[in-house]
């Protein structure tokens, strides 16, 4: 089969053949030839050596959606053995597509429990596009924040795959819902998924701006931490809950713990989210008719260049392959 495989550390996808995966059905394994998979940072992070523990040659790709042997149409939830403990991932918790082989080929073979029917009112490339992401800004919003209606809610760097579903859920649950983004268009895409405005981060004045228009957050949905993330506390109303499950820009300087105990904030992070999750997160998708947002859909062939322009961050969320 035809495949994108890290083949050396730190060294861009090559567009190879791979053998035919043989699943071992006794032990739950089952194939699915894929029809779409969807790009996450993760890959590009992968591609640059800047995530731990890269062990090629290997397949990337964490989503996926496509057909099983028997005719099932699929979607893969990317979050393995999540464990018994909601609160956290055990130590052998693993995402897929590194270190076992993932989505950027044309089968793979994935443990039956990590296969979900694919919901109905999507087309197979939104169905790639939602898992990693949406199961993210699911347990980020709903389950670590507990977002509810009429709350004020602000998602940062609107343009990101996680954020454009934060966005989203947080719409549909009845918030009311800011972005910032350093692009004026895609704060425009972002009100055209219903948010009521937002904020160019790299813009001076930008946090003072958005006050001036929004008051302040109930709940603030972040992954680029790095020095921004002072502005965030700023902006938090009394008793907000600020959630990351990223860190773009690195590590947070300056920031007071005074403001925090004073405003009596909870600050948290999260990382994708259980098997639970994983259902919930369709049931909400499924009932309240949410849409992925798709950047492009390009050929798998040509997934090497897709994974190396995440690098400039000009995608409105997610970009997907065809397989
Ligand atoms: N913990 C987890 O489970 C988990 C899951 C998924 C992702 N992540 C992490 O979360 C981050 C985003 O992932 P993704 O897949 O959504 O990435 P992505 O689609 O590549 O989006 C990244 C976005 O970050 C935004 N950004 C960059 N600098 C920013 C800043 N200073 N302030 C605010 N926003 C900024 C940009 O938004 P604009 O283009 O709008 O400016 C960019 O589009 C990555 O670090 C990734 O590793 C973690």
């Amino acid at each position: 089969m035809k495949a994108l495989v890290l083949t050396r550390e730190k060294s861009p996808l090559e567009y190879i053949d791979r053998p035919d995966p043989v699943a071992n059905a006794a032990e739950g394994e089952v194939i699915v030839h894929l029809r779409h998979a969807a790009l996450n940072r993760r890959d590009y992070y992968i591609t640059k050596g800047m995530y731990p523990g890269v062990e090629p040659p290997v397949i990337l790709g964490s989503d996926g959606a496509g057909l099983t042997e028997g005719g099932r149409e699929v979607i893969i939830n990317p979050s393995m053995n999540w464990g018994p403990d909601p609160r956290a991932q055990q130590r052998k918790f693993a995402i897929i597509g590194m270190p076992s082989d993932g989505t950027f080929a044309e089968q793979i073979i994935v443990d039956k429990a990590q296969l979900f029917d694919k919901p109905s009112h999507l087309s197979s490339a939104e169905a790639a596009a939602l898992p990693l992401a949406g199961l993210t800004a699911y347990r980020a919003l709903m389950s670590k924040c507990q977002v509810r209606r009429g709350e004020r809610v602000l998602v940062t760097g609107a343009g990101g795959g996680v954020a454009q579903f934060a966005t989203q859920f947080a719409r549909a649950a009845g918030a009311e819902v800011w972005v910032t983004s350093s692009s004026d268009s895609k704060i425009q895409q972002a009100v055209s998924l219903g948010a009521n405005g937002g904020a160019n981060y790299t813009k001076d004045g930008w946090a003072k701006s958005l006050k001036a228009d929004a008051e302040a957050f109930d709940v603030i949905i972040d992954s680029a931490g790095g020095d921004g993330f002072k502005d965030l506390v700023s902006l938090a109303a009394p008793a907000a809950r600020i959630c990351f499950y990223g860190g773009t820009r690195g590590k947070i300087n300056g920031l007071s713990p005074q403001i925090i105990f004073w405003k009596q904030l909870t600050i948290m992070g999260s990382t994708m989210g259980t098997a639970d999750e994983f259902e919930q997160m369709l049931r909400f998708v499924r009932e309240q008719g949410i849409h992925p947002q798709i950047d492009r859909v390009v050929p798998l062939a040509d997934g090497a260049a897709a994974v190396e322009s995440m690098g400039t961050s000009s995608q409105f969320g997610k970009i997907v392959l065809e397989v």
